[in-house]
C-alpha cells in the first residue's frame, strides 16, 4: 500500500493538455462523489457544495474567465468546489440534528454540542466564515487529487480564475455558495509535456524537524 501511494502521487501531475475523447467511467465518477462525501471538515459541517460542469456553453464561458486554461474544455469532467457563504443556526441546527439521529442520540447527550457550535460558529462574523469555510474546500481538493491519482485519473487542481465572475456566471451568489476551487479530471494527452516533468520538491529533510 505505502509503495502504491506514492507511486500514484509521484504519477499525478497537475495536468495541462487532455485527451479529449476520454469519458469519466460513471463507476470512478460516483467513487469520486463518495470521496468528497467523505472529506472531513471543520466540526463536521461540510460547508460545501459542489457542481459539475457539463454544459459546453458554461464551460466555454467558464473558460474565458479563467485565463483561457485549455484543460476546462478538453478535460472529460469539470468539478467547481463552491463554499457556503455563511453558516446561519438553521443550518447549525440542521447539521446536530443530523449527529444525533445518524448515531441515534438522545437530545440531551448532544445539547452541549449545539450550545457550543452556537457560540463558537454563529458569533464569528461573516467575513471570518467565508474564509473558514474557502479553507475547508482545500481539504476536500488534496483528497480528491489524492483520490483521482489512485485511480489513475489525470486531475488539475484550479484557482486561476475570477471566483467572482464564476459566482456572477453560476448565480451562485442567491444560492448562498461561492466559487472556491475549479478541479478538471481526465486523462492527460500523450503530448502533454508537463508529465515528463521532474517534480519540483524541497527536501523531505528541510520539510521536517522533531522537537
Ligand atoms: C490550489 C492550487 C491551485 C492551482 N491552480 C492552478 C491553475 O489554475 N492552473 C494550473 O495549470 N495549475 C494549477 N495548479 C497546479 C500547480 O501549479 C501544481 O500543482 C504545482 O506546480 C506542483 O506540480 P504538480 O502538481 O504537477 O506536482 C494549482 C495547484 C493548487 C494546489
Amino acid at each position: 500500500m505505502n509503495d502504491q501511494l506514492i507511486d500514484a502521487l509521484e504519477w499525478r501531475y497537475a495536468t495541462k493538455k487532455y485527451d479529449s475523447a476520454f469519458e469519466l467511467d460513471p463507476k470512478d465518477k460516483a467513487t469520486l462523489e463518495q470521496v468528497l462525501q467523505l472529506t472531513p471538515s471543520s466540526y463536521g459541517l461540510q460547508p460545501l457544495h459542489y457542481i459539475w460542469l457539463e454544459d459546453q456553453k458554461l464551460l466555454e464561458q467558464t473558460k474565458n474567465l479563467a485565463w483561457n486554461q485549455q484543460q476546462i474544455t478538453e478535460a472529460a469532467a469539470v468539478l467547481v468546489l463552491c463554499t457556503l457563504t455563511t453558516l446561519n443556526s438553521t443550518y447549525l441546527n440542521a447539521h446536530i440534528d443530523l449527529t444525533r439521529d445518524t448515531r441515534s442520540m438522545q437530545e440531551e447527550q448532544i445539547q452541549g454540542f449545539r450550545a457550543h457550535l452556537h457560540t463558537a460558529v454563529a458569533t464569528k462574523p461573516d467575513h471570518e466564515i467565508r474564509l473558514w469555510n474557502d479553507k475547508q474546500a482545500y481539504i476536500a481538493l488534496g483528497q480528491l487529487l489524492t483520490a483521482c491519482a489512485l485511480l489513475k485519473l489525470d486531475a488539475t487542481p484550479m484557482e486561476g480564475f475570477d471566483p467572482n465572475a464564476l459566482d456572477e456566471l453560476l448565480a451562485l451568489e442567491e444560492k448562498g455558495l461561492h466559487s472556491v476551487l475549479i478541479c478538471t479530471i481526465g486523462k492527460r494527452a500523450e503530448n502533454d509535456r508537463y508529465q515528463h516533468l521532474k517534480k519540483v520538491r524541497r527536501p523531505i529533510k528541510s520539510l521536517f524537524t522533531t522537537r
